[in-house]
């Protein structure tokens, strides 16, 4: 029997407006293949204009969201508002109200997840929020329903695609770091204010709810270590690439017998990785299930249809079942402090020095290298200018702690000019 569902979608921006399309414009085709007839009841959309532009009848852009949340033919609210001002008091509501929610809003979810999880609950509503992470790759569905035979030991991905476009521009254009953010900006990839993405917010959100449910532990954002690509210079990259390393973003997160380590920095990968062939706007995740081995997921990590793509897929979802997916973990605000947090990261490093270009100064560093007993893998002098030498080093794995140390007591030898560049290695 064709199943019923009424929908509002609050916001009718790009990923508001794919959805708006997607749901109306394969209306039939849900009811013939899912069984469900999937109406759009209401929006709401301060742009009246955008709405009615986008095929909406006047009548159903509704004023307030006290009229979406009393509208009997309503169950489920789509909020594509973003942000956690008047998203937050808006999907509070909603549930409050009875009805299931579907998020793309990832800034949202990681910050007020436990919260609206037990407004959810009380009214035994659904929250999804396959769309919060890496837009139209499914990876929340397939961690929750796809994996559920695995201990997940390791999550690691390009999970922002405005960052994955700078450093692709950087590495085969050889553009600057500011010329590849003016070209995401013009893109529409970037915003005006780009610090979500190229300061590593946006991916940390998304990694603390995608390695909550991974390791099935409560993940807070204050748990993940955070570094952004704005300091990444076009020559490391080069440099990096010769050596046979591709410079990516990465979201990494490990369940060990240590603890989880769960990091968003900017990573060399091996040029063979199939996360070195993630290009321009695109994402992809690599998952290492115990039972499955790997999986590698791969596509579009935003956009109007492949966003509004994850947001109908939970739309259906919702429509399709009575029983709703509630975290499995103690899933409070505060994390769980049972849960052990790794912070000294081991590393394979590339490391860039400028020094003195003199007799002597490679044993010297090499000196301080075995004296913090640290293995040196590969030295390559790279450019010789007015005296000066770069050098550039690859180690072996090693602890943050230990090489940060040794870097500090480099950068105080007097052969040396600068240390330039300290990135990690995954492979
Ligand atoms: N700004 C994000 C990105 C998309 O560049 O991947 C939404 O999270």
């Amino acid at each position: 029997m064709l199943k019923k569902a009424g929908v509002a979608i609050l916001g009718l921006g790009v990923v508001g407006g794919g959805t708006y399309q997607i749901l109306t414009q394969n209306r039939e085709y849900f009811k013939k293949t899912q069984g469900v007839d999937i109406t759009v009841e209401c929006v709401l959309e301060k742009n009246k204009e955008r709405a009615i532009s986008l095929g909406v009848a006047e009548e159903k852009i509704a004023s307030s969201i006290e009229e979406v949340c009393a509208n009997p033919n309503v169950d489920i609210v789509v909020e594509v508002i973003g942000g956690t001002g008047v998203a937050k008091l808006f999907v509070e509501s909603a549930l409050k109200s009875g009805k299931t929610v579907v998020t793309s809003n990832k800034e949202l979810f990681a910050k007020h997840w436990p919260e609206l999880e037990v407004e959810a609950k009380k009214m035994n509503a659904g929250l999804f929020f396959e769309a919060s992470c890496v837009g139209g790759v499914p990876i929340i569905r397939t961690l929750i329903d796809g994996m559920q035979a695995n201990k997940i030991l390791s999550i690691k991905g390009i999970i922002n695609g405005t960052t994955n476009y700078i450093l692709t521009k950087m590495a085969d254009e050889g553009w600057s770091y500011e010329e590849a953010l003016k070209e995401a900006q013009r893109l529409g990839y970037a915003e005006f204010n780009p610090t979500a993405d190229v300061e590593g917010f946006d991916a940390t959100y998304k990694l603390s709810i995608l390695s909550s449910l991974a390791f099935n532990k409560k993940i807070c954002i204050e748990n993940v270590y955070r570094e952004g690509i704005t300091a990444i210079t076009k020559e490391d990259i080069a440099q990096g690439k010769e050596m046979g390393y591709t410079l990516k973003l990465l979201g990494i997160g490990k369940d060990t017998e240590k603890g989880v380590e769960v990091r968003v920095h900017p990573t060399f990968v091996k040029n063979s990785d199939p996360l070195a062939s993630v290009n321009d706007s695109f994402n992809a995740v690599h998952l290492v299930g115990d039972a499955v081995g790997e999986i590698m997921l791969y596509g579009r990590g935003a956009g109007a249809l492949p966003t509004g793509s994850a947001i109908v897929s939970d739309v259906i979802f919702a429509a399709k079942h009575n029983e709703y997916f509630y975290a499995s973990f103690e899933n409070n605000k505060k994390g769980n402090n049972q849960v052990k947090f790794v912070s000294d990261f081991t590393s394979k490093y590339y490391i860039r020095l400028t020094v003195k270009d003199m007799p002597g100064v490679l044993s010297k560093i090499a000196g301080l290298f075995a004296k913090s007993n640290l293995s040196i893998a590969e030295v390559k002098q790279v450019a010789i200018s007015e005296g000066n030498a770069q050098i550039v080093i690859i180690t072996h794995a090693c602890n943050e702690s230990a090489i940060n140390k040794t870097l500090n007591k480099i950068s105080n030898l007097e052969e040396v000019v600068g240390v330039n560049a300290s990135i990690r290695i995954e492979d």
